[in-house]
């Protein structure tokens, strides 16, 4: 089955639920003076980090003096926000690594998660393409460990990937990034069910070029056209506003040629289906697309208040 990004948005409300309830409970009888600073310490020198006083000295019963001050000096971010405080440090043993070794406490190549907190679901990139991810899923349905994919084949910073340049459906297909396993095989191809890891755009998607202004509705082709996203945007149309107006200029006044020109704008985008056969032909019905400046101002700004008012003013 196909499924839709909005599908694991539900889950994320409860867990953040669960948690608020369950740290109130936790924190009562908890003295400060005793057992160190109540609420947990967040780093986010490169991820955000936890470290809760009380699981070390109240549950652990470990002594100040284990970590004070030979291993982190008294003051939140001094020490633990240096460049020193790496993984590659941790595993050679110094700072959270002097415990945390797989002996006197969990090693810090097994309990990822214990530290380092899952970021917020979905996460969903800041492109155009907007695609999604679900760590939820990931990691909890379909059982991968971080370290699966953290840090060889992604960092643990949202952007990073993007920030490369090479994270685009050219290289997923190579099988970098997501398409290590999104190849057929070991999970759903990239070059399909593009719904699942992206979301239609809401809004309109309007061309001014022409004089008669085109509006284009995603939700239109997808409800009423019952379509695909590959079926546009396999072959005729990038998932990127503006990447087909105004690609070639009408070079010349030759009526002729005007016209051929025309002719072959057409059939080579919206006239892929707008030919009569699937879809209304475009040389019948040129103004259900060109709305014009008064349509476009109708069905973009004028649109709502018609929705809501049309009937109780009639
Ligand atoms: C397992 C190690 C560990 C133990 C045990 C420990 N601490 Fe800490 N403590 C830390 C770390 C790590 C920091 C943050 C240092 C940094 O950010 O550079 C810290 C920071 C602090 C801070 C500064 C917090 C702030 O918000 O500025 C105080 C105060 C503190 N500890 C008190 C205590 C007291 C009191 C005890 C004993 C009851 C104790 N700690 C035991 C690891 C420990
Ligand atoms: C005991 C706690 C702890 C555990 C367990 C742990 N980390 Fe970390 N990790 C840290 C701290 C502390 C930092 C440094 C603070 C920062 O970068 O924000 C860090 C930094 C990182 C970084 C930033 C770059 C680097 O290498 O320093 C990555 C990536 C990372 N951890 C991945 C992982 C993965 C993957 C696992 C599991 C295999 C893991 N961590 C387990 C505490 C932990
Ligand atoms: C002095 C030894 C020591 C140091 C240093 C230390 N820990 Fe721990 N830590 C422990 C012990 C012991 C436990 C409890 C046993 C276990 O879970 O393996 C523990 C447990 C934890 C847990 C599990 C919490 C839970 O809810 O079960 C986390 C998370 C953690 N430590 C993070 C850190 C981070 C982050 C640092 C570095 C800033 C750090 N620890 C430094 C000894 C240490
Ligand atoms: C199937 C791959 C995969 C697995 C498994 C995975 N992650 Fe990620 N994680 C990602 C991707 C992709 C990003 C975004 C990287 C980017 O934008 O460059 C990310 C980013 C993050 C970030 C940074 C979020 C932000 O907003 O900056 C954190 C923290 C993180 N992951 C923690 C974890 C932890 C903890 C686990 C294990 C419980 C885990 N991840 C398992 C793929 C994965
Ligand atoms: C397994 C998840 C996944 C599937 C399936 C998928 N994509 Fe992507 N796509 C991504 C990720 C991740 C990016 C990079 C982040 C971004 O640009 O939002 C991306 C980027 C893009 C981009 C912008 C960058 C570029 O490559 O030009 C376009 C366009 C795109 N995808 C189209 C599609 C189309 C069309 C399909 C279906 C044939 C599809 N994607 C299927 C995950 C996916
Ligand atoms: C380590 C392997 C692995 C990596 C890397 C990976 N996935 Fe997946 N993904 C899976 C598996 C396995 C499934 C479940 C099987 C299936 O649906 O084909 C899955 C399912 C999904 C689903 C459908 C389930 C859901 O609702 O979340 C989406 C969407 C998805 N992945 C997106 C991505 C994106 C985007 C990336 C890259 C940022 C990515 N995946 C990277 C293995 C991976
Ligand atoms: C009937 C054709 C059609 C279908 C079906 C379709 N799209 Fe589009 N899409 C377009 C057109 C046309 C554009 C604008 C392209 C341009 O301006 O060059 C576009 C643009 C986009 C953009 C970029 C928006 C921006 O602001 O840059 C995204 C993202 C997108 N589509 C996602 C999807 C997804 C996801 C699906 C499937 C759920 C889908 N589309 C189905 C025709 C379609
Ligand atoms: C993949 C095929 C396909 C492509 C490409 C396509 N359409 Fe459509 N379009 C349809 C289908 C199917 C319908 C619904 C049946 C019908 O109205 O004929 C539709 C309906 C429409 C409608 C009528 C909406 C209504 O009010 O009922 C408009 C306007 C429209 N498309 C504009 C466009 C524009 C503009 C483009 C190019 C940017 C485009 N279409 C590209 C298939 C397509
Ligand atoms: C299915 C929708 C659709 C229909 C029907 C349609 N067009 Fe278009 N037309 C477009 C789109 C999309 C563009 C390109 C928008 C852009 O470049 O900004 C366009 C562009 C044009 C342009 C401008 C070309 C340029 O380079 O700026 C003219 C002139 C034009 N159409 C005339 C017509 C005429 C005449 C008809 C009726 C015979 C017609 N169109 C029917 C969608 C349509």
């Amino acid at each position: 089955m196909i499924k839709s990004p909005l599908f694991t948005i539900g889950s994320i409300t409860l867990s953040a639920y669960l948690f608020l309830v369950g740290s109130s409970l936790a924190s009562e009888a908890y003295d400060a003076d005793t057992y160190g600073p109540e609420n947990p310490l967040v780093w986010e020198k490169t991820n955000k980090v936890v470290f809760s006083h009380k699981v070390h000295t109240m549950d652990a019963e470990i002594e100040c003096s284990s970590c004070h001050d030979d291993l982190f000096g008294m003051e939140s971010g001094t020490d633990m926000n240096s460049d020193k405080v790496t993984m590659k440090a941790m595993e050679e043993g110094q700072f959270c690594g002097a415990c945390h070794d797989g002996d006197t406490a969990f090693g810090v190549n097994t309990n990822c998660q214990a530290c380092h907190v899952l970021p917020d679901d979905p996460l969903i990139w800041d492109s155009p393409g907007k695609a999604v991810f679900s760590h939820t899923a990931h990691v909890e349905e379909f059982g991968f460990e971080c370290a699966t994919c953290h840090s060889e084949i992604f960092s643990m910073k949202k952007g990073t990937a993007l920030a490369n340049k090479d994270f685009t459906m050219a290289s997923l297909k190579e099988g970098k990034y997501c398409g290590i396993c999104h190849d057929g095989d070991s999970a759903f191809n990239v070059v399909s069910q593009c719904e699942s890891c992206h979301f239609p755009p809401t809004e309109k998607i309007i061309f001014t070029q022409p004089v008669k202004a085109v509006i284009f509705d995603h939700d239109i082709h997808l409800k009423k056209g019952k379509l695909s996203c590959v079926s546009c945007h396999k072959d005729v149309f990038v998932m990127k506003k503006g990447s087909f107006e105004g690609q070639q200029l009408i070079q010349s006044e030759n009526p002729a040629e005007k016209r051929k020109y025309l002719e072959d704008l057409h059939n080579k985008y919206c006239g892929t289906c707008h030919n009569s056969s699937q879809a209304f032909g475009y040389l019948t019905r040129c103004t259900v697309c060109h709305v014009g400046v008064k349509g476009l101002e109708q069905k973009t700004g004028g649109d709502k208040k018609e929705d809501a008012h049309g009937k109780a003013q009639h």
